[in-house]
């Protein structure tokens, strides 16, 4: 995926969080569990959950067209939405997402790799536009875990949140490289398929978290090297490490061993929770936020989640300011 004609560069980001807010106080109040308990083992404070009436396509649509916004782009060639949450088994939620977007005629379709999502989006968008299929794909991640977390699962109920974030992906762009998605690498493991699981005929989510943060460790440590390998960086060349945000303790674990300073991995689960596919474009919005990256930074992105599915990305840091819905 480094060797296609064209260059492939991230033009734009946008973000959608619902309303309303659910503190951990808030779930301590119907569970058995604490804000001390969920905190300290997740670093998660509060998440954002969507009203009943709001589908996974609407806080797609809302953070596709901030990113369209943010790239100051009115349409694109492809619309890709990786999501764990669609509203329907049948059809994809992308056509309706690019309807919504007033992108009728546009193409569509999803992506289903749970919380490694956005990165095989991002790499799928990549190679299209390297390739020169398309000259801009919109890349869509999107959830709506409260629709398939067990209210009264007090091991998932914690974890998880809703939202959105979607990144523009263009051909050419910057004579510096600003925004250049350099490379991407993905696999999975499919002998942990019932880690992390709705069980077929069953409504709700169910996962062996302990087992699931044990694999995810090595998983994303490898990748993250692995990509930074590629594009011929050390570790410590890392300017921002932006992992999937499913518990803090993972990220400083991967931090940790790949002898990252605390300061330059980036953590928005405090205030999101895991949104799943939504979980790295949300973190991306969050730090380009506080100033945490700067035009030309070396970011690699990690995710790792059902499936099991991973995958990293390194690019360089485009001069872009995100757009919330
Ligand atoms: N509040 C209070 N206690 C809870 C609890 C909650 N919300 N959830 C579980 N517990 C209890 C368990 O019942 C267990 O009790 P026991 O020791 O009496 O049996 C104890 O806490 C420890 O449970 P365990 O599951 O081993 O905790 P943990 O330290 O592994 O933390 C997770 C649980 C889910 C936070 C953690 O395993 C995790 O983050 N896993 C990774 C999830 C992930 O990465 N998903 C990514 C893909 S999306």
């Amino acid at each position: 995926m480094s060797d296609g004609t064209y260059t492939a560069t991230l033009t734009g980001l946008g973000t959608c969080l619902p309303a309303r807010t659910v503190t951990n106080d808030d779930l301590a109040r119907r569970l058995d569990t604490s804000h001390a308990w969920i905190h300290s083992r997740t670093g998660i404070a509060r998440r954002r959950v969507a009203d009943p009436g709001t589908g996974t396509a609407e806080l797609a649509a809302a953070a596709g067209s901030a990113a369209l916004a943010s790239a100051g782009r009115t349409s694109c060639d492809l619309v890709l939405v990786a999501t764990t949450t669609p509203d329907r088994a049948c059809p994809a939620t992308a056509p309706r997402v690019a309807t919504a977007m007033g992108l009728t005629g546009t193409a569509a379709f999803d992506l289903s790799a749970v919380c490694s999502g956005f990165v095989y989006g991002l790499s799928v968008a990549t190679a299209m536009v390297r390739a020169g299929t398309c000259a801009s794909v919109l890349v869509v991640g999107a959830e709506r875990y409260s629709a398939i977390v067990d209210p009264e699962d007090r091991s998932t109920a914690v974890i998880f949140g809703d939202g959105a974030g979607a990144v523009l992906v263009e051909r050419g762009g910057d004579p510096a490289g600003r925004g250049a998605v350099l490379h991407t690498e993905l696999g999975s493991d499919g002998t942990g398929e019932d880690l992390i699981t709705v069980p077929p005929g069953e409504r709700y989510l169910r996962m062996e978290g302990r087992e699931v943060y044990t694999r995810a460790v090595p998983a994303m440590v490898g990748s993250a090297r692995r990509v930074a390998e590629a594009v011929g960086w050390l570790p410590g060349d890392i300017d921002a490490f932006v992992g999937h945000q499913a518990n803090l303790r993972i990220l400083e674990a991967v931090a940790k061993r790949l002898d990252l300073p605390p300061e330059r991995v980036v953590a928005n689960i405090e205030d999101v929770g895991n949104t799943a596919a939504a979980s790295i474009p949300l973190a991306l919005a969050w730090a380009a936020d506080r100033g945490r990256l700067a035009p030309g930074d070396r970011v690699v992105l990690t995710a790792f989640g059902g499936g099991l599915t991973w995958g990293s990305a390194a690019l360089l840091w485009p001069d872009v300011r995100p757009v919330h819905h």
